[in-house]
């Protein structure tokens, strides 16, 4: 394989940005695709698939979309513009079918034409649920359809998320071949489409976690397979360490310690690389992390102590909601530094890291003895370790 071939390789393993689009880069997250499945085969009952910003959910969801095989699928990813009426038009766009259409006159010969369904809601000055419904029921019981919503947080308006919410139902009581896939950012199902008791049973809930470890080393042993090259255990480790979960990461370091070693005809992916890889890989992640990570740490002295508390709360252990105590926060923050602070020592700058003059880096939760912390931005926490790491 030459430098171009590899590159060209690198490209389609590695892609940071880009969620995936092929099975043969899609790793792990078989329990969600089971639950969707599951929800598919149930008559009646539609999937919520819900997580924190860059776990994975758009690249299951393009998975869904080109694996089923005897479900017509529709994707649509929403914009803060839609509404329930332009939803509803660019999902059915989708859909064509033909119509004939007799010739005018003698032996006319008749003609067929495509049309799009969207073209049967044009008339509804209002749309409604049951509108809906009906047109999906008219297509009959021989078709099966599957309309995924993307990025289902960005629809600005609450009526819309409320409007689906009553589809869901009504679809759910009366009709056979439609399956709605809602998938969006969100920490529950109530903060994606509102808290709605009688969809309970209709609508599943698929919570899409942090990828764990050996879906991560899954990513990397692959995308190096391929390429053909070699990583040292030491360096896999570190790299499912700082990705803390989030594929993003383990895609950005492969990419830039792959590329490098391509450019230089090597082929072990050690430490060296691995410290080039987080120094192009900080250039080239989000601006806003960037920018909020400067302001968090910004201080007027050259004290390190804003960096190592935010390195402290990069390494504390999560509770099930991704949080951490002042505990926790200090007990890392002396094993980093090799101090012995208090509690009491760390509390003012711990509670200005959730201010705004320090970004909000920090969102606070509960009160008193209960407080806890979480990164505002989850991906906040797989930066700073990178940004700590990098030399
Ligand atoms: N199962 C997977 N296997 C390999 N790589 C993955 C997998 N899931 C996601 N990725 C990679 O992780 C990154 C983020 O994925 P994706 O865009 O699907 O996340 P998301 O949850 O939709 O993000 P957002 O919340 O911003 O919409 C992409 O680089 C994608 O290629
Ligand atoms: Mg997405």
């Amino acid at each position: 394989m030459d430098k171009l071939q590899k590159k060209a390789i690198l490209n389609q393993v590695f892609s940071p940005i880009q969620p995936i689009q092929e099975k043969d880069f899609f790793f792990g997250r078989m329990s969600q695709l089971t639950k969707i499945i599951d929800a598919i085969n149930e008559k009646g009952q539609h999937a919520i698939l819900y997580g924190e910003r860059g776990v994975g959910k758009t690249s299951l969801a393009n998975i869904m979309y080109k694996s089923f095989t005897n479900i017509y699928p529709i994707k649509i990813t929403c914009d803060r513009r839609h509404t329930y009426r332009s939803l509803w038009e660019d999902a059915l766009d989708k859909i064509q079918y033909s119509q004939t259409i007799n010739g005018i006159g003698f032996n006319a010969q008749c003609k067929s034409k495509m049309i799009s369904m969207k073209s049967l809601i044009s008339s509804y000055s209002d749309l409604k649920t049951n509108q809906i419904v009906n047109l999906l029921n008219d297509l009959g019981s021989d078709y099966k359809l599957m309309f995924i919503f993307d990025e289902f947080d960005n629809i600005a308006d609450q009526n819309t998320r409320h409007f689906f919410a009553d589809l869901i139902k009504s679809l759910s009581d009366n009709n056979t071949n439609t399956t709605i896939i809602l998938v969006g950012i969100a920490e529950s199902v109530e903060a994606l489409i509102g808290s709605h008791l009688s969809l309970e049973r209709c609508l599943k809930q698929v919570k899409m976690p942090r990828m764990r470890k050996d879906e991560c080393e899954e990513i990397v042993n692959n995308g190096l397979k391929l390429l053909d090259l070699k990583m040292d255990k030491l360096v896999l480790d570190k790299i499912v360490e700082f990705s803390s979960g989030f594929p993003h990461y383990i895609h950005l370091l492969c990419k830039y310690g792959c590329l490098e070693l391509i450019e230089n005809d090597k082929n072990n992916f050690t430490e060296t690389y691995l410290t080039i890889a987080i120094n192009k890989g900080i250039d080239n992640t989000s601006e806003q992390l960037r920018i909020s990570f400067r302001e968090a740490i910004s201080s007027s002295s050259s004290s390190n102590k804003w960096k190592f508390i935010l390195y402290a709360c990069a390494n504390c252990e999560l509770d099930e909601f991704n949080s951490f105590t002042i505990t926790n926060i200090v007990k890392e923050y002396n094993k980093i530094t090799k101090n012995n602070v208090k509690n009491s020592d760390l509390h003012y700058c711990i509670n200005e890291l959730a201010k705004a003059n320090r970004a909000e880096i920090l969102t606070k939760l509960g009160k008193g003895r209960s407080t806890r912390y979480t990164f505002k931005n989850p991906m906040m926490r797989a930066f700073v370790k990178l940004k700590m790491n990098a030399k």
